[in-house]
This record gives structure tokens, sequence and C-alpha cells, in this order.
């Protein structure tokens, strides 16, 4: 009995699978830019504008910035995707970005938003990524901690 039951799951289990994955991460065409998180979240913001993710492009030499083979990493060169963006952690915001949906944060989480862990910095940084000290996640974290604070509603 118990088996059947498992059985019957399966469908509605893909089915929920499915869904998951066409909602997560989203294509880039849904992001909004890390202009529309400083309003509301301005000292995470700051933290992102001192970091190395937001001059990923321009980081690339001038004739590889729109190549996807270094754009999947180093982000576009378009301003709404420009470098490595909030959205390529916390998942594109078109449609999150908004004082109701955000506060509400299974409703937020159910359009798009992530919460971005340790796997999500390693698809970046791994084996196949020049670096000169191999990944080390709580050295990499602190230097770019942020997003304790409240945001303004
Ligand atoms: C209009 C204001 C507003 C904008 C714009 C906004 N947020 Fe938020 N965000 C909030 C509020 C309010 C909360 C609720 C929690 C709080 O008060 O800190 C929140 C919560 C969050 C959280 C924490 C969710 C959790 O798990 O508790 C993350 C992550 C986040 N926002 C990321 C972003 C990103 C990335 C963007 C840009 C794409 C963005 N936000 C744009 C207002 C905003
Ligand atoms: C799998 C992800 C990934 C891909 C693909 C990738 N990079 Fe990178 N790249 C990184 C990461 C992560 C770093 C930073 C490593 C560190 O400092 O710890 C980096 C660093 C660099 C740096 C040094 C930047 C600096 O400020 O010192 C250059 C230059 C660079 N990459 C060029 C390229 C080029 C050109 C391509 C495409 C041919 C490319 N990368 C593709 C992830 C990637
Ligand atoms: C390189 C990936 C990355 C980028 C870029 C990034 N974040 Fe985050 N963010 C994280 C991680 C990882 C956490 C910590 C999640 C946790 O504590 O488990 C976090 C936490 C947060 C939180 C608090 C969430 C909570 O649960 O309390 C907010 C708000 C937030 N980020 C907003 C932003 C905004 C706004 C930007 C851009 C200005 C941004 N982040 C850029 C990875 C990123
Ligand atoms: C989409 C790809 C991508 C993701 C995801 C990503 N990074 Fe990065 N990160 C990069 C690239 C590319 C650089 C190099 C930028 C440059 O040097 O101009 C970089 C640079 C950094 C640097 C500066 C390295 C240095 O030596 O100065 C830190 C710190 C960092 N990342 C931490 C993180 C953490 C922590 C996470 C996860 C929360 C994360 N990154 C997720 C692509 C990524």
């Amino acid at each position: 009995m118990k088996r059947l039951v498992h059985l019957l799951w399966l469908p509605a289990l893909l089915a929920a699978a499915a869904a998951a994955a066409t909602i997560s991460p989203s294509p880039t065409g849904d992001m909004t830019g890390a202009g529309r998180c400083a309003e509301c979240h301005p000292s995470a913001y700051a933290v992102w504008q001192a970091s190395a993710h937001r001059k990923a492009n321009e980081a690339l030499p001038a004739e590889r910035r729109a190549d996807p083979r270094c754009t999947q990493c180093h982000g576009g060169n378009q301003p709404s995707q420009a470098g490595v963006q909030c959205e390529t952690c916390h998942g594109a915001g078109l449609v999150y970005a908004k004082t109701h949906v955000m506060k509400d944060r299974e409703l937020s989480h159910l359009v798009g938003l992530l919460d971005p862990k340790e796997d999500s910095c390693r698809r970046c940084h791994n084996d196949t990524t020049p670096a000169i000290r191999p990944y080390e996640h709580s050295r990499m974290w602190s230097a770019i901690t942020h997003g304790r604070e409240k945001a303004r509603p």
C-alpha cells in the first residue's frame, strides 16, 4: 500500500520539480539590475559596488566582453546585467523586487528569489577558474558579507 501511495505521488512530484525548474534560475531577460535593489537594500548595494563582482565584466579583455564563454561567469556588459549582479546569485528579480512581494517570504521565493549558499559560489569559483588560492568559502564570503541590515520598505 505504502508503495502504491508513492507511485501515485510521483507524477505530482515530477510536475512540481518541472515547475520549480522553470521558476528558479531565470534567464537574464527577467533581470532588473542592481540599481533597483539599491533603492531598498542600500548597504548590500554598497558592498557590491566595492566588490570585484561589479567589475567582473570589465576585467575581461575588450574583445571578450560579449563572449558567452566568459560572460557565463563574468556577467554581461549591458547595464542591468553588467558583471556578477545581485540577481546572478539571488535569482532574476523583475517580479519579486516589489515591496508587497519582498515582504512575503513565501511569495518572493515562489516567483524567483533564491537563497544562495556555497554551492552557488562554486558554480563559478571552481577548478576551471584562475585563482591564486583555492576557493575557501568562509574567506571569500567574508570579503563580500552583506544583507543583515533590515531593508527599507
Ligand atoms: C521596494 C523595495 C525593495 C526592492 C526594490 C528590493 N527589495 Fe529585497 N526586500 C525588501 C523587503 C521589505 C524585504 C523583507 C525583509 C526585510 O525587511 O529586510 C526584502 C528581503 C530581501 C531578501 C531576504 C529574503 C529572505 O529570505 O528573508 C533578499 C535576499 C532580497 N530582498 C534581495 C533583493 C534583491 C536581489 C533585489 C533586487 C533584484 C531586491 N531585494 C529588491 C524590499 C525590497
Ligand atoms: C567557470 C567560470 C568562469 C569562466 C567560464 C571564466 N572565468 Fe574568468 N574568472 C572566474 C573567476 C571566479 C575569477 C576570479 C578568481 C579569483 O580571483 O579567485 C576569474 C578571473 C579572471 C581574470 C582575472 C581578473 C582580475 O581582476 O584579476 C581574468 C582576466 C579572466 N578571469 C578572464 C576570463 C576570460 C577571458 C574568460 C573567457 C575566455 C573567462 N575568464 C571565463 C570565473 C570564470
Ligand atoms: C556573489 C553572490 C551574491 C551577490 C552578487 C549578492 N548577494 Fe546577497 N547574499 C548572497 C549570499 C550567499 C547571502 C547569504 C545567505 C545566507 O545567509 O544564507 C546573501 C544575503 C543577502 C541578503 C540577506 C538575506 C537574508 O536571508 O537575510 C540580502 C537582503 C541580500 N543578500 C541582498 C543583495 C543585494 C541587494 C545585492 C546586490 C546589490 C546582493 N545581495 C548581491 C550572495 C550574493
Ligand atoms: C556568476 C559567477 C560567479 C558567482 C556565482 C560568484 N562569483 Fe565571485 N567572482 C566571479 C568572478 C568572475 C570574479 C573575478 C572578478 C574580477 O576579478 O574582476 C569573482 C571574484 C570574487 C571575489 C574577489 C576575489 C579576489 O581575489 O579579489 C570574491 C571575494 C568572490 N568572488 C566571492 C564570491 C562568493 C562568496 C560567492 C558566492 C556567494 C561568489 N563569489 C559567487 C564570479 C562569480
